[in-house]
């Protein structure tokens, strides 16, 4: 059991409004960290009032970009007690990610026993109404002061949290999306496939560009701008007359918590669902044939969001006649029941917070 210090605020924050959550604007009354360092390991582990964190100006993370995060949800369940969704899921891909980066990666215990120290401390912020949770941002950062591209021998892990409302300021409405097909997320061998910082760098510019154009999100296709990868920053299913399509799991894509959950729901009520590379021609040649029923994309903040329109080389493509679609719909009342504890977690996802 790690020895995590407790120093508490003596000025507690108001509550926000739960009308007005939004996404990401509203953070707790402290965070939890971990300090590594080489040669001397974590130490030195606090859940602490909320605040700006001191740190170098010459840190590893603000020049070599050695950062990475997680983002996972908390639920208060119909006893008041709060759960986790699928913690162990979001403590691996951090630890697999880290590696990548080079970053040394936070141990399983001392994820979980600070992420559930600091819920215990923060329970009054863990929104209980109907489509809200509380967001949880696990944070792993270079803080070493060194000029040199090498990777940090000091590590920063940290936890904030943020209680959310939905991801989307039009709801669960059918987004419309435009497909990039010259800017690049991620190549094969790079980072798509972890929860790096950089990726998001990567990704404004074109998410800028769709907005401006009147979109919502980008379609990202992989190197060749044929095979499609993922939307915006979620994974994407199209649902065809005979089967479930996803994009394969392929170097660049980010292994979502929620679209290995929207598979297993799927494969459960018997549906084929493919793990395959499905490029953009062929899914307008689905759209166009009538084949393509839906389309959706999957991710922790949103869980499902389904896509009205796919706009490729200025021409649109509409899904569902711009509606959200049955799959779609059942799939976020399966989840959603699911976490909050209103139907029976038959996948074992749900983790009580336990705190110590
Ligand atoms: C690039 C990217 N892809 C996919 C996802 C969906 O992953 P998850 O379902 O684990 O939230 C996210 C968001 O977390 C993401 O940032």
């Amino acid at each position: 059991m790690n020895l995590i210090e407790r120093r508490l605020t003596t000025s507690p924050k108001v509550l926000p409004d739960v009308s007005q959550l939004g996404f990401g604007q509203h953070f707790s009354d402290h965070w939890f960290y971990s300090k590594y360092t080489k040669g001397k390991g974590w130490h030195e582990s606090a859940i602490a009032p909320y605040g700006p964190i001191p740190l170098d100006p010459a840190a590893s993370v603000l020049h070599y970009g050695q950062a990475l995060f997680e983002g996972m949800k908390a639920f208060v369940q119909p006893n008041g007690k709060i759960s986790l969704f699928r913690p162990d899921f979001n403590i691996r891909r951090m630890q697999m990610g880290a590696e990548r980066l080079c970053l040394e990666p936070p141990p399983a215990d001392l994820f979980i026993e600070g992420l559930e120290e600091l819920i215990a401390v923060e329970t009054r912020w863990v929104p209980k109404e109907d489509n809200c949770a509380l967001y949880i941002r696990p944070t792993l950062i270079g803080t070493e002061p060194f000029l040199g591209v090498r990777p940090s021998r000091e590590v920063l892990f940290y936890i904030i949290l943020s209680p959310v409302g939905t991801y989307y300021s039009k709801g669960t409405a059918p987004v419309r999306i435009w497909v990039e097909d010259v800017a690049l997320r991620a190549a094969p061998g790079g980072l798509g496939a972890t929860k790096a910082a950089a990726n998001y760098a990567a990704g404004l510019q074109a998410a800028v560009g769709a907005k401006d154009k009147g979109y919502d999100q980008v379609l990202w296709l992989d190197v060749e701008r044929e095979g499609i990868e993922e939307v915006g920053t979620m994974n994407v299913f199209f649902v065809l007359k005979d089967e479930v399509v996803t994009p394969a799991l392929n170097g660049s894509i980010l292994a979502g918590c929620v679209r290995d959950s929207v598979i297993q729901i799927l494969k459960h009520e018997g549906m084929k669902v493919s793990e395959r590379r499905i490029t953009i021609h062929e899914l307008i040649e689905h759209q166009k044939s009538g084949n393509l029923l839906e389309a959706f994309g999957t991710g922790t903040a949103a869980v499902i969001s389904p896509i009205g329109e796919i706009a490729y080389k200025g021409s649109p493509y509409y899904i569902s006649k711009g509606e959200t679609g049955s799959v779609s719909r059942s799939l976020l009342k399966t989840i959603s029941e699911i976490q909050r504890g209103l139907a029976p977690d038959i996948f074992g996802w749900m983790r009580p917070v336990n705190p110590r």
